[in-house]
């Protein structure tokens, strides 16, 4: 029997004590042993709750407890869950942590720690909920050169633009239902702001090279500024508008972004929908594999936290190691990405036809029925080159008193 306590009885926390309970028996037989859970921190108490007489209020209880060998942190944020993993990992206890947030801001320092003291610092849950794709990458991909990653990694904000594209609805009223699910993260700003999506592909991104990334070198937009318009566009061109995490890794090199990106169904993310995640992943002698499933929630984010919790117990005498080391992934500027550019602005397409292909060259150009404005889909170009090209029509535009560009979304089409 090997002895467990979980930090944060929050949306995953609680959902990791269900399983072990609901499964015990299955879980034994994958670990080898059965895992008990003996201890509950939280600042609350939960009387009727099933773990009720396990609460317990001090960490110090867990820290100094021998019989703890295992320690699940979902108590989210950095401040205590940081301090309270460095002290696990020290007292050498094996830690399972589903947050992100501490994966990417400490996970190097962390993992160091777990190697010395020769215990296993596993993450699976930080990314995509209960995809398993951290093991994928250490396990199934381990001698693999992976060139690309681009991800659906935002459960939140999937769940949002699939229900305005579906269903026409407002980005306020989704949000509050993905909030009322469990989906969303404590302040929501870090899903629609694309933070979130950020902090989970600079994790992958240095699954994939091996070395540190760091988020704030990631290029970040989130899906604030989509608006019901720019769907109405979207589905008269059969595409749709996804926020995707992209890496693209080439000799050392990194050029990474988070943006909304304009796909349609020849993409296999295109099918991604709802809370789901998907996440594609381009290697060199595999080629294409893509990782599907819940990207949040519950039960399926404690699912992948239990898995790192019978590996620890199965790795017990020789720990994985799962991530990176202190040497600094650089990421290029994202402005050598290309795409191709979904435009709006004002007026008749008709009669601005020259002015545009004299900026862009040759456009594709939408028009909705009864709109006074229209839409213009530019071809492949860099992103430093699409700027310049835009601050000029803008410019011009504006010139004509008019708004300038209404919207820009980069297009993934073909
Ligand atoms: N807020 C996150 C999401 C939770 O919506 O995907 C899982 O990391």
């Amino acid at each position: 029997m090997m002895y467990a306590a979980i930090m944060g009885y929050g949306t995953i926390g609680s959902g990791v004590a269900q399983i072990l309970t609901e499964c015990k028996d299955k879980i034994a037989h994958s670990a080898g042993q059965e895992i008990s859970l003996k201890y509950v921190l939280d600042l609350r108490e939960f009387p009727d709750s099933p773990v009720g007489d396990r609460i317990v209020h001090d960490f110090h209880v867990i820290e100094s407890d021998a019989q703890i060998k295992l320690v699940v942190e979902s108590m989210g944020g950095l401040n205590p869950a940081y301090s309270f993993v460095k002290a696990c990992l020290n007292a050498g206890k094996h830690v399972i942590t589903s947050n992100k947030a501490l994966v990417e801001a400490h996970g190097t320092e962390l993992m160091q720690i777990a190697r010395e003291k020769k215990v296993n610092f596993l993450f699976e849950a930080s990314v995509g909920g209960g995809i398993p794709i951290i093991r994928t990458m250490y396990r199934c991909l381990m001698g693999e050169e992976i060139q690309e990653i681009t991800g659906i990694l935002n459960g939140t904000t999937n769940f949002i633009l699939t229900k305005m594209d579906k269903e026409g609805a407002a980005f306020e009223d989704v949000l509050k239902e993905a909030q009322k699910l469990g989906y969303a993260e404590q302040d929501p700003s870090a899903d629609v702001e694309g933070h979130d999506t950020c902090r989970k592909i600079a994790i992958l991104t240095a699954m994939a090279t091996g070395r540190e990334v760091h988020y704030e070198d990631i290029h970040t937009e989130g899906i604030t500024k989509i608006t019901d318009v720019d769907f109405k566009y979207a589905r008269k061109m059969g595409t749709s508008i996804k926020l995707l995490g992209t890496a693209r890794i080439y000799q050392d090199k990194v050029l990474a972004m988070v943006a909304p990106v304009m796909i349609d169904n020849s993409n296999p993310l295109f099918g991604v929908q709802g809370v789901y995640n998907g996440i594609l992943v381009r290697s060199r002698m595999l080629g294409e594999t893509m990782y599907y499933g819940s990207g949040a929630g519950k039960l399926p984010t404690a699912s992948a936290v239990v898995a790192d919790l019978i590996e620890a117990v199965q790795q017990d005498q020789e720990p994985v190691f799962a991530g990176w080391t202190n040497e600094r992934q650089s990421v290029e500027e994202c402005g050598k990405f290309q795409y191709r550019y979904f435009v709006r602005m004002e007026g008749d397409a008709e009669q601005k036809k020259e002015q545009i292909q004299q900026i862009f060259g040759n456009t594709d150009t939408i028009v909705l029925d009864g709109a006074d404005e229209f839409a213009v889909l530019t071809v492949k170009l860099s992103e430093e080159e699409f700027i310049k090209r835009a601050v000029c029509l803008d410019g011009e535009l504006q010139k004509a008193g008019e708004k300038g560009i209404l919207q820009m979304i980069r297009a993934e089409l073909p």
